[in-house]
């Protein structure tokens, strides 16, 4: 009614919480920012113009949009003592693993200086979150690889920067670099918000203690982490690259239609979407154009992942579960062009989504708020007596 939504008294009481932030219909395959359709965003807007959006509830004007890369741009670098704690862990650590550490460190950084309270605090931190973790998804890799880190840009984009920390600037030739570097931009949008899922579910929970939000942030992390979430995205590439070939797929899908066999199809199938997953239209999208632009229409992976979407869409099974290509499925083909190695994908997921875990705390945060506490269906026992000797 009036340009909003209203729910039947029923949803209400089943809803975890109220959001102006993202509207997803699953039946329908609709994700929107603000009201924005996603589809819209990844082609026509930027990541940051996205991350103003989620924040703030309208799209910039020219100044604000100035102020506020400005603003990420100047704290995009990363306290040494954090650059020291990545380098503690070993070199064959999981990357997720020291993001999570690194994210959750930033709170010792900055635990005296945030108010939460005070709305200078929270967007001071919003600059400091979006602003370093790419840094950190960059120092991740290279340490990673045994590499010296890579200091921020601020002459750069938001994700050409990322490929400068994370490749430097040699070895791209120019117009390869702006196509990877706008690949980069659009698969940070696709991945910037999607309403109360797992991870962005638990930073609310956890933020509503009233804990640091670098702390409550590195929860998120943690939860995307999962292989039936944010970690789908690796799995896709490994499944893919087991498969190996176009003959092998029926194999597959026999195993991921056996009740008896754990394995699933990773990239297909969704908690809400009952349809096509509107991020993974544009991802196919995106990956076509990349791979085009760079010759690589060849990539057996594609091809096999090509031929996997059509047989899934058309096979009883899957369309009777309603099974279709998710967010995940295309994306790990693009970063693997890109020349991102799988174990870091989930962390490029991480990369985008911390505007949306953040913007959904500070919605709470902001106004008056109670410590989440979801109850249970108790199915143990009835009292009894402990038994007297
Ligand atoms: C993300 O919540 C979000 O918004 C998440 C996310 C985000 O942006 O934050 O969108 C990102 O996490 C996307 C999902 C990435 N995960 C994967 O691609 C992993 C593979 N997908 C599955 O693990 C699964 O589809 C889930 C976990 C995503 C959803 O699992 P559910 O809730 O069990 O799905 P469902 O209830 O709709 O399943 C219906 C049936 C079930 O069989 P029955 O019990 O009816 O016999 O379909 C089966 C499922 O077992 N099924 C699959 C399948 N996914 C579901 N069978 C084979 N392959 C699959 N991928």
């Amino acid at each position: 009614k009036n340009g909003y939504f209203t729910f039947d008294p029923g949803f209400m009481s089943t809803a975890s919480c109220e959001s102006k932030i993202t509207f997803i219909d699953g039946d329908e395959g609709i994700l929107l920012h603000r009201g924005y359709p996603i589809e819209q965003l990844a082609v026509n807007s930027t990541f940051l113009e996205t991350c103003y959006l989620l924040l703030n509830g309208e799209l910039p004007n020219e100044a604000q949009k100035q102020e506020f890369i400005t603003a990420v741009r100047n704290n995009s670098a990363v306290d040494p003592s954090i650059a020291n704690l990545i380098r503690t862990f070993k070199n064959d650590a999981h990357p997720m693993a020291v993001l999570c550490s690194a994210t959750a460190a930033l709170a010792a950084v900055y635990n005296d200086q945030i108010d939460i309270t005070k709305a200078e605090d929270r967007k001071l931190t919003a600059y400091r979150l979006i602003g370093q973790i790419p840094t950190l998804a960059a120092m991740v890799y290279k340490h990673l690889k045994g590499e010296e880190f890579i200091a921020p840009d601020s002459s750069l984009d938001y994700a050409e920067n990322y490929l400068h920390m994370t490749f430097g600037k040699a070895g791209q030739a120019a117009k390869v670099s702006q196509v990877l570097a706008k690949a980069m931009d659009r698969i940070f949008i696709l991945h910037a918000d999607h309403e109360q899922n797992a991870s962005t579910s638990t930073v609310r929970l956890s933020g509503s203690s009233g804990t640091n939000p670098f702390a409550a942030i590195a929860a998120g992390i943690s939860t995307l982490w999962g292989p039936a979430h944010g970690g789908a995205n690796e799995a896709v590439l490994n499944m893919l690259t087991e498969i190996g070939t176009v003959e092998n797929i029926d194999k597959f899908v026999a195993k991921a239609k056996d009740k008896n066999d754990a394995f699933r199809l990773m990239g297909f199938g969704h908690r809400v979407y009952k349809n096509f997953d509107p991020r993974a239209k544009v991802m196919k999208q995106t990956c076509d154009e990349v791979l085009a632009e760079l010759g690589l229409e060849g990539e057996p992976l594609l091809a096999i992942a090509k031929r996997l979407e059509q047989i899934a869409l058309e096979d009883d099974y899957f369309i009777s579960k309603k099974l279709y290509p998710n967010v995940d499925f295309y994306s790990g083909i693009i970063m693997k062009a890109i020349g991102i190695p799988a174990e870091m994908f989930t962390v490029i997921f991480a990369t985008g989504r911390a505007v949306g875990w953040y913007s959904h705390w500070d919605e709470m945060v902001s106004t008056s708020y109670k410590i989440g506490r979801p109850r249970q269906l108790y199915t143990g026992y009835t009292e009894r007596n402990y038994p007297t000797k």
